[in-house]
């Protein structure tokens, strides 16, 4: 259900130790928020906390919003200082509107939109503004292919990706349908290099919980060297695993 905690697929070790690149690339995405002392802010899917904290830095006065136990436990720990809520994107409400809602790399693991849209639109001010990036149309596309193929051939039948990868045109409607106006939007080619050998089967074991959790634990290392052989071609590149990562970037504000 798209409105309980999901069960918990977030490692906040692995997150933090091996696929910290997804932070930090994020830090850019702050700049776009450009937050300003005093302002009141709200970091949706904000994770182990690390751009919450960066935000925060800025002495606007942040809250983490994020729907994994484990990870707001991680976030709450690394920066107890900061106010982190345990709540699907789908559905919050706060009772003091924001100035501006920022999200990083969060918004293609939610299953309704227009849901999630509705709830950011009703917590910011009038002229109060968004700051977004996550998976564009396109995003992982190989890398996608890759796992369904080999998952398929383990399973016997087809498990599809479960990310919103929307275009700008098809995002930008959900945002005017719900009172926000787009500002600037890109979509960004950005290959991100995985760290190691392992590279490809961590970000597996990281981010396809969505199939893991329908393979046998035993036959793990099979889907990884399956996978491993069918991406070859397109993402292992100079000896180095490569994400073939596309992102929608928007500044909407809210009228
Ligand atoms: C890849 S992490 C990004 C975390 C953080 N924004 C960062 O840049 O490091 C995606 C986060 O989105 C959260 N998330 C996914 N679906 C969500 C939902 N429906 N409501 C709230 N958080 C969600 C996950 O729990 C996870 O912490």
């Amino acid at each position: 259900m798209a409105n309980e905690p999901q069960d918990d697929q977030w490692k906040p070790t692995l997150y933090d130790g091996k696929h910290s690149f997804v932070w930090k690339l994020g830090a850019s995405v702050v700049e776009l928020l450009a937050p300003k002392p005093g302002e009141r802010i709200l970091d949706l899917g904000c994770g182990t906390g690390q751009l919450t904290a960066q935000i925060a830095e800025t002495e606007a006065t942040v809250v983490g919003l994020d729907n994994s136990q484990a990870m707001i436990d991680e976030a709450r720990q690394l920066f107890p200082q900061f106010e982190f809520q345990l709540s699907d994107a789908h559905d919050f409400e706060f009772d003091e509107p924001f100035d501006g809602v920022f999200s990083n790399a969060a918004l293609h693991w939610i299953k309704e939109p227009t849901k999630v849209v509705e709830s950011i639109s009703r917590s910011l001010k009038v002229n109060g503004r968004l700051a977004v990036e996550f998976g564009g149309q396109g995003n992982v596309r190989y890398l996608a292919q890759a796992i369904e193929t080999a998952s398929r051939s383990l399973l016997g039948h087809l498990v599809p990706h479960p990310w919103y990868f929307p275009s700008i045109a098809e995002f930008g409607s959900v945002l005017e349908q719900h009172g926000l106006e787009v500002i600037q939007a890109a979509m960004i080619d950005r290959p991100t290099p995985l760290e190691g050998a392992d590279g490809l089967r961590n970000w597996v074991r990281m981010f396809g919980q969505h199939w893991l959790t329908q393979i046998p634990t035993d036959k793990h290392t099979a889907l990884f060297e399956l996978v491993e052989e069918i991406a070859r071609p397109n993402l292992f590149q100079d000896s180095v695993w490569q994400a073939d990562y596309r992102r929608i970037r928007v500044v909407a504000r809210k009228l």
